[in-house]
């Protein structure tokens, strides 16, 4: 069976790309440009990401049990279970198999549409204040409102991405580089052990050296629309973003990241991730 071998923090992974699409370098060329990339003039920039303080103590503590509210309901309604004593953190005590978990996770996607304790609209003006500029959560291109997504990622199980960008699949379909810049915020689990895997500075790698599928991958047998990146610059090297409760992480949309495997024994990890667009 085919296998491709990456490194996070000196520990070594194969992973199988079994049926996996045909892996091509692109073309010569940067994308990542002072048009194409709208935190082009972060002082972080050469790194392609930074962690920014933006939650109060009392804030972070509010969203986090807004949270944990919210998860707690769906266990209760999608599964029927007993949800005495759950924490985020032992979510893989109380959700343990794999169907369990993908039905949370399908109304996971959904928790900030409605009627959630801290709306998106109430965090914009704080990364609006570290960036300098205005940001919108409406996609320019498709006029849609954009999700938070939250990510819960179950010790040592697959439920993470493999190493990717998130422009590809605009870039490949439609060769339209979207204007917007990814965040990250821990919410519980996150660890120098559990935090997204990212690779500095690789935005400004030439496509010419990156290796990546042009439609989807395939990971240890299971499918993913992000085109899966397999070697940048000869290497296969990735390094746990070092983000704490109460902080987010921006990084470029251009930088490679992914391949979140949560190397805790006994943390579920909960992260929230979306994008915004600069307005
Ligand atoms: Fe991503």
């Amino acid at each position: 069976m085919p296998t491709t071998n990456f490194e996070i923090n000196g520990k070594t992974y194969a992973v199988s790309i079994d049926g996996c699409p045909e892996f091509r370098y692109g073309k010569n060329a940067v994308l990542a440009g002072v048009n194409t990339d709208i935190v082009y003039s972060q002082p972080w920039y050469a790194e392609g990401y930074t962690a920014a303080d933006f939650l109060s103590v009392d804030e972070f503590a509010f969203l986090k049990s807004g949270l944990t509210a919210s998860v707690k309901k769906i266990i209760t309604e999608e599964l029927g279970f007993d949800t005495h004593g759950f924490t985020l953190e032992k979510y893989h005590h109380f959700v343990r198999t794999n169907e369990e978990h993908y039905k949370v996770v399908s109304r996971t996607r959904d928790l900030f549409s409605a009627d959630f304790n801290f709306p998106i609209e109430e965090m914009i003006p704080k990364f609006e204040k570290i960036l300098g500029f205005s940001l919108t959560d409406i996609d320019p291109m498709l006029k849609e409102k954009l999700h938070i997504i939250v990510r819960i990622n179950r010790p040592k199980s697959n439920d993470y991405n493999p190493p990717h960008k998130d422009i590809y699949e605009e870039v490949d379909k439609n060769d339209y580089i979207p204007p917007f810049v990814n965040f990250w915020i821990p919410i519980a689990g996150v660890t120098e052990n559990s935090s997204l895997p990212i690779v500095p500075g690789s935005h400004q790698i030439s496509e010419a050296e990156i290796l990546r599928t042009f439609d989807g991958g395939v990971v240890e047998g299971n499918t993913y629309r992000v085109r899966m990146i397999r070697e940048w610059s000869g290497s296969h090297t990735l390094e746990r973003a070092a983000v704490k409760d109460g902080q987010v992480l921006l990084f470029s949309s251009h930088l490679i990241h992914g391949l979140a495997i949560n190397e805790e024994e006994d943390l579920s990890r909960v992260a929230l991730e979306f994008r915004l667009f600069k307005s």
